[in-house]
């Protein structure tokens, strides 16, 4: 059995990418194991985005409040704020300490951001370092991702290596687990899911707003009487992510006959969209509601967090020769 752990940036309100991409599988493949898994709130990541403190604790309570009413279990699983446990950015120090130049300046979350240097921040820069830190402290074996976060994994593993040849064994190299049928999620202009091109679907908010984005999906302009490409079509990859197989299939035969437009896809794709999610929807509202009943969740799961995240360190301390005889040890 396994140990399972993932994390969400708090950089904005979680959107159906993440939900398809990491949560619900997460939160699957943590229910097939008999350990508990980790799962928290990447806050200190989105520092490397948001400087809006009241935004900063905005997003994070939406994030927290998605995993819950996703159906995160905190009473079974290890649900914490990354912020909550400051041993990971000590960590992320000594995993920096082994990481080559090259290795960060091919990384896809600098090289997306390269061509302005001068709004490239040191942490924006060490960001895989940090996302290697969450993992290791906590020695998680699986972590379920959405493909854009396979080489941060692959950094991670390397980092792994290079720390267990440099001191000796000590951490264990973690596997992604990639769910094959979401592969990387369109947004409604066509380009990855993503908070930064704000192109997101907010699937847990409110319907009015979910409808126009739905209705902003770029499409191309092929007459309604022509036959479609349902496979080139973001509302129809969008479909087919959200629906039951019997819907897409009915869906993909009427983009190839003709006679059906994209504005009856995207009627289609809202309704699939409103219903699927209206329990999640129902308890998204409850949490947002009660932030100090997500902040005591919170406080119990960083409790847990550290008891774990402490013990690592002090493993990583001996190891690298920073604890003297005469020092007491961490844990
Ligand atoms: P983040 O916050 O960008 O995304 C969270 C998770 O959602 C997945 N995802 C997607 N999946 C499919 N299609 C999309 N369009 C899409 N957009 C996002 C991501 O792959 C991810 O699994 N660096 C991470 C957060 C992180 C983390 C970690 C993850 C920090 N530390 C440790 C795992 C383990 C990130 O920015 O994810």
């Amino acid at each position: 059995m396994s140990r399972v752990l993932t994390g969400i940036q708090s950089s904005g309100k979680p959107h159906l990418g993440n939900l398809l991409g990491a949560i619900s599988p997460a939160i699957e493949l943590a229910e097939s194991q008999s350990e508990p898994a980790y799962f928290f709130i990447a806050d200190l990541h989105a520092l490397t985005s948001i400087r809006d403190p009241s935004q900063l604790q905005g997003n994070t309570y939406a994030v927290g409040a998605t995993w819950l009413a996703c159906g995160l279990n905190p009473d079974k699983h290890v649900f914490f704020r990354q912020s909550d446990v400051p041993e990971v950015t000590e960590l992320a120090w000594y995993l920096s300490c082994l990481t080559p130049y090259p290795m960060l300046a091919n990384s896809h979350s600098f090289k997306e951001k390269s061509a302005n240097l001068a709004e490239v921040s040191a942490g924006l820069f060490t960001y895989p370092v940090l996302m290697a830190a969450d993992i290791l402290l906590y020695q998680a074996e699986l972590v379920p991702v959405g493909k854009d976060q396979k080489q941060h994994l692959e950094i991670t593993r390397d980092i792994a290596g290079a720390f267990n040849r440099t001191y000796g064994e000590t951490f264990k190299l973690p596997e992604p687990v990639f769910r094959e049928e979401v592969m990387v999620l369109p947004g409604i202009d066509g380009r990855k899911m993503s908070k930064s091109y704000d192109n997101t679907l907010d699937v847990l908010g409110d319907l009015d707003e979910l409808h126009k984005r739905v209705k902003r999906i770029v499409t191309d302009p092929t007459p309604v009487a022509a036959p479609k490409d349902p496979e080139k079509c973001t509302v129809f990859r969008l479909y087919a992510s959200v629906a039951p197989a019997a819907a897409v299939e009915e869906m993909r035969q009427r983009y190839l006959a003709g006679g059906y437009g994209y504005g009856q896809a995207k009627e289609a794709l809202f309704e699939a969209l409103r219903e699927r999610f209206a329990p999640q929807r129902e308890a998204y509202r409850e949490w947002r509601s009660d932030p100090s009943a997500l902040e005591r969740v919170l406080q119990i799961g960083a409790e847990k967090a550290r008891s774990t995240a402490v013990q690592t360190l002090g493993r990583v301390r001996q190891a690298i020769g920073l604890l003297s005889l005469s020092k007491p040890t961490l844990s």
